[in-house]
């Protein structure tokens, strides 16, 4: 009998196999040395847990609520560019599969099908990153406020990694390749990114959408604190995958040696993704007061080797490894989640 992958990580040998290397390397890849991507994982590592014992485990409750829709578990789905590069039917697989899974899945600006087209194929909860996402029942835009210019990847540059068309820019971009040198993303970021973005724009976005603004991409208790004076309805702790600017911190450092947590005191919800593998690190996230987690590469990885089904598993993979996590530390539902059940690197050195 031959096993399938037991755990999301074996996804990617998976995906390695079916994919050429050009987009391997793109989907895998994080900024220059890759200092960051290595910690984003290995943090976790650093990270023990403090299990309960003598408590009735026998039935287990992940669903949760972020903005007011209810959700099976707190693992989302993070907006992933270029999906059609890892399976023909692309962000449209992905949505059904985080449909299916009761769960929320953002969509990239960068998708490669419409946002119509992903919201007609089916009703699941979505959030997207621009304001035509009201029209198609987007339910809310996701800023994302760590790229005002693309980060550098050495892997895309040597493979002149070239874009999919993009539809939802359908007629706006100039296709003609600017750096015949490197890779091709450069030249096509610089059409669709927009580095004069600023806290003022906040405001200018709020004026003209009803949908919930989160903002995707804080790092430091500093700018926490300007995203809840500003209005926004959350935020993402996300340093974008480690795709943007390496040696910024492991996200998951983030949440308590940045103080972000502390910063926010409740007001907002915090999100939080990057170098989730494990149902362990889902834990160890909302113990360290993360309200749900987004989880990027795996999916793309499940997306890749298996389509819509190799989503639903890397899915189902996570929400049973934190349910398995949850039974073991005597947690009986995500609020009983608490600091204390994990002790860092802090609490070591106290
Ligand atoms: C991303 N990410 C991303 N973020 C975003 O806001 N818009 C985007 O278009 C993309 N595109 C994208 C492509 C690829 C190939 C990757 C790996 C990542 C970042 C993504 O939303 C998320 O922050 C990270 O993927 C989370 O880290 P993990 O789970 O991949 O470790």
């Amino acid at each position: 009998m031959v096993v399938g992958a037991v755990n999301v990580c074996e996804f990617q040998e998976l995906a390695k196999k079916v994919l050429p290397k050009m987009h391997y390397d793109f989907f895998t890849g994080g900024a220059e040395d890759e200092h960051t991507l290595r910690e984003n994982v290995e943090a976790f590592c650093r990270i023990t847990l403090r299990p309960r014992v003598l408590i009735d485990v026998s039935r287990i409750n992940l669903s949760t609520n972020i903005l007011g829709y209810d959700m099976s578990s707190p693992i989302m789905v993070a907006a992933i560019a270029f999906q059609n590069l890892a399976h023909s039917e692309g962000e449209v697989a992905t949505t059904k599969a985080a449909a299916a899974a009761n769960t929320i899945m953002v969509l990239s600006t960068t998708s490669t099908c419409t946002i119509e087209e992903v919201a007609s194929s089916c009703n699941g909860i979505r959030f997207f990153q621009l304001y035509r996402a009201e029209r198609s029942g987007y339910k809310a835009i996701v800023l994302t406020v760590e790229t005002p210019k693309l980060g550098r990847r050495w892997a895309d540059i040597k493979n002149k990694m070239v874009a999919p068309e993009l539809k939802n820019f359908d007629g706006l971009l100039s296709t003609e390749v600017v750096d015949e040198n490197g890779s091709k993303l450069e030249a096509l970021s610089s059409q669709v990114l927009d580095s004069s973005l600023n806290w003022n724009d906040i405001g200018w976005l709020k004026s003209i959408t009803n949908l919930p603004i989160i903002l995707k991409g804080v790092l430091t208790s500093e700018d926490a604190i300007k995203a809840v004076e500003a209005g926004v309805a959350g935020i993402i702790v996300s340093n974008n995958g480690a795709r943007q600017l390496d040696f910024v911190p492991a996200t998951i450092s983030v949440l308590e040696e940045l103080q972000v947590v502390q910063a926010v005191g409740g007001r907002i919800p915090i999100l939080f993704d990057g170098g989730i593998r494990r149902g362990t690190d889902v834990f160890k996230a909302l113990a360290l007061g993360a309200q749900a987690v987004l989880v990027g590469r795996p999916v793309i990885y499940g997306l890749a080797a298996k389509g819509q089904n190799g989503v639903t598993r890397v899915i189902e993979m996570l929400q049973d490894e934190l349910e398995l996590t949850m039974t073991l530390c005597g947690c009986r539902s995500v609020k009983d989640i608490t600091r204390n059940h994990v002790r860092t690197e802090r609490d070591r050195l106290r």
